[in-house]
C-alpha cells in the first residue's frame, strides 16, 4: 500500500472513529441491576452462580431498547449460564441460545427445563440423601477406587478438594445414578450439585476474575446439607414458575457461534441480546475446570484446551501456544481499518498480545458475518462488551465493535453505545451495550 493511500485510510478511520464516539454516552446502571449479583436473589437465575453473567434486569433493558415484541425470535449466541434465555422465557419470548463450553451449555439447557414433576423431585431428593448416608459409611477417600469410584482426572485432585469432601462428592454423584432413572431429573440434580460445587465445596474462592486456591482444612463442611438446601430451593423455584402464565419457550444448543453453517432455522432471528467474552484474557474453560472434570464433561487437559482454542478470547494451554506462533493477519478490510493501528501499537510491546487482540476481533467479526445466515432482514442487536487494557494500550471494544459493524456493510445502522458501568478503579474500563439495527 502506498504511503498516500495509507494516510487517507488512517484519516478515514479517524473520522469514522470520531463519528462513533458521538454515539457514546455514559449512563450508569448500578451493579445490583447489571451484574451477576442481581440474579442471585431471583428464581431460576440463582440456580448457578456464574460471575461473568449479566443481570436479568439488563436483559429487560435491552428488550425495551430493541422494541422487542412477543412473537419476535431472540438469539443469545454467547449464552453462558443462560441469563438471557431464562429471563426471556419468564417474559413470554421464544429464544435460542448458543454456547461452546459443554458444561455451561448443560447449565443453560437444564435451567430451562421447567416441566419436571416437583413431587417426584422432592421424593427422589429424600431417597438420594438416605442412600448418601448408607454409601458414605462404607467408603473412605483411601478406598474410593477399590469401590469403583472414579476420581476426576484433573491435575492434583486433592488440591481442588479436601479428601473427605471429594469422597462425599463422588458418593453423592453415585446416588444420582442409583436412584434417578429419568434423564431430565438426573440433570436437575447434577445441576443442583454443580450449583454448590464452587465456591462452597471446592478449595477455591471466586476472585475478581479468576478462581483462587484457598485452604479449607479447618472449615466445617456438610456436603449433604449444602446440596440439599440448594436442591430444595431449586424445587421451590420450579413450583413458583410452573404457576406463571404465558411463559415463552427457549432452546440452548452446544454451538460455536463463529461458524453457523450447520444451523438451519425454520424461523429467522429478529433480535440478538448477548455478551461475548471480553478481550481481557479471561478463560471460561480455565475457570470452569472443576465443573468440567467433576461432572465428567472432560477427562484430560488437552480436551479443555481444545475447547478454549475454539472460543472467542480463548487463552489457555495450547490456545496460548498457538497465539505465540508468527503474526496473525486481519480477517478482512474492516478489521484491518478499525484495529490495525491498535494492533501495531501492541505489537511494539508484545507479539503474543498483538496476536491475542487481533484473533479476538477476527473471531468476533466472523461471528457477525455468520449471523447473516440465520437473521431476518430487520435484525436488531444489543451486544454487551467490555473495554480492556493490553500492554498499556487501550482496547475500546465498544467503539471498535460499532465501527467494524459499520464497515462490514451488512446494512447495520449503529444506534448507540451505552456505557453503563465503570469496572472498579481501572481507567476507562467501561462495560457498554452496543445497539445496532438493520
Ligand atoms: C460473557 S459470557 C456470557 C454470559 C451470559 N450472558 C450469562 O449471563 O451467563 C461469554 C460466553 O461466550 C462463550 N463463548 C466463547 N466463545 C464462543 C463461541 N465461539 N461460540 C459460542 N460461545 C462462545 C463462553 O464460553 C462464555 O460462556
Amino acid at each position: 500500500m502506498s504511503s498516500a493511500s495509507q494516510l487517507s485510510l488512517n484519516l478515514d478511520a479517524k473520522n469514522q472513529s470520531s463519528r462513533t464516539h458521538e454515539l457514546v454516552k455514559y449512563d450508569p446502571i448500578h451493579v445490583s441491576k447489571s451484574t451477576f449479583l442481581a440474579g442471585l436473589s431471583v428464581h431460576i437465575h440463582r440456580w448457578f452462580r456464574f460471575t461473568p453473567s449479566f443481570a436479568p434486569d439488563l436483559v429487560r433493558e435491552m428488550l425495551n431498547k430493541l422494541n422487542a415484541e412477543i412473537g419476535d425470535y431472540i438469539l443469545d449466541p454467547f449464552s453462558g449460564a443462560g441469563t438471557t434465555a431464562i429471563e426471556l422465557t419468564l417474559e413470554g419470548f421464544n429464544s435460542l441460545g448458543f454456547e461452546i463450553n459443554p458444561f455451561l451449555h448443560f447449565v443453560n439447557r437444564t435451567s430451562l427445563n421447567w416441566n419436571l414433576d416437583t413431587e417426584s423431585l422432592q421424593l427422589h431428593l429424600s431417597k438420594i440423601l438416605e442412600e448418601f448416608c448408607n454409601l458414605r459409611e462404607k467408603v473412605s477417600f483411601e478406598t474410593l477406587e477399590e469401590f469403583g469410584y472414579k476420581i476426576p482426572s484433573i491435575h492434583n485432585p486433592t488440591r481442588w478438594w479436601r479428601p473427605d469432601i471429594l469422597r462425599d462428592l463422588l458418593v453423592l454423584k453415585q446416588c444420582f445414578h442409583k436412584i434417578i432413572k429419568d434423564q431430565h431429573e438426573h440433570d436437575f440434580f447434577r445441576l443442583a450439585f454443580a450449583g454448590v460445587l464452587v465456591p462452597d465445596l471446592t478449595n477455591v474462592t471466586l476472585g475478581r476474575l479468576q478462581l483462587h486456591f484457598i485452604n479449607r482444612d479447618r472449615d466445617e463442611i456438610d456436603v449433604a446439607e449444602i446440596f440439599s438446601k440448594h436442591a430444595q430451593q431449586m424445587i421451590k423455584d420450579l413450583c413458583n414458575v410452573q404457576r406463571l402464565p404465558n411463559l415463552g419457550s427457549s432452546k440452548a444448543l452446544l454451538q460455536n457461534s463463529t461458524n453457523l453453517s450447520n444451523i438451519n432455522l425454520r424461523k429467522k432471528v429478529d433480535c440478538v441480546i448477548t455478551s461475548p467474552p471480553y478481550p481481557n484474557r479471561y478463560s471460561y474453560v480455565w475457570n470452569t475446570r472443576p465443573h468440567l472434570y467433576m461432572l465428567d464433561f472432560i477427562s484430560a487437559a488437552k480436551e479443555a484446551s481444545s475447547i478454549d482454542k475454539k472460543t472467542i478470547g480463548g487463552t489457555w494451554g495450547t490456545a496460548t501456544s498457538e497465539l505465540s506462533k508468527g503474526r496473525f493477519s486481519p480477517l478482512n478490510k474492516a478489521v484491518e481499518e478499525v484495529v490495525g493501528s491498535t494492533i501495531s501499537a501492541i505489537r511494539e510491546q508484545d507479539d503474543l498480545m498483538a496476536n491475542y487482540a487481533l484473533h479476538y476481533f477476527n473471531r468476533l467479526t466472523s461471528h457477525l458475518i455468520e449471523l447473516e445466515r440465520i437473521s431476518s432482514p430487520n435484525l436488531r442487536i444489543a451486544y454487551v462488551v467490555g473495554n480492556s487494557w493490553l500492554k498499556g494500550i487501550y482496547i475500546e471494544t465498544d467503539v471498535i465493535l460499532a465501527e467494524i459493524l459499520d464497515r462490514l456493510k451488512l446494512g447495520y445502522k449503529i444506534n448507540s453505545v451505552h456505557r453503563f458501568r465503570k469496572r472498579n478503579s481501572g481507567k476507562e474500563l467501561f462495560e457498554s451495550i452496543v445497539y445496532a439495527s438493520k
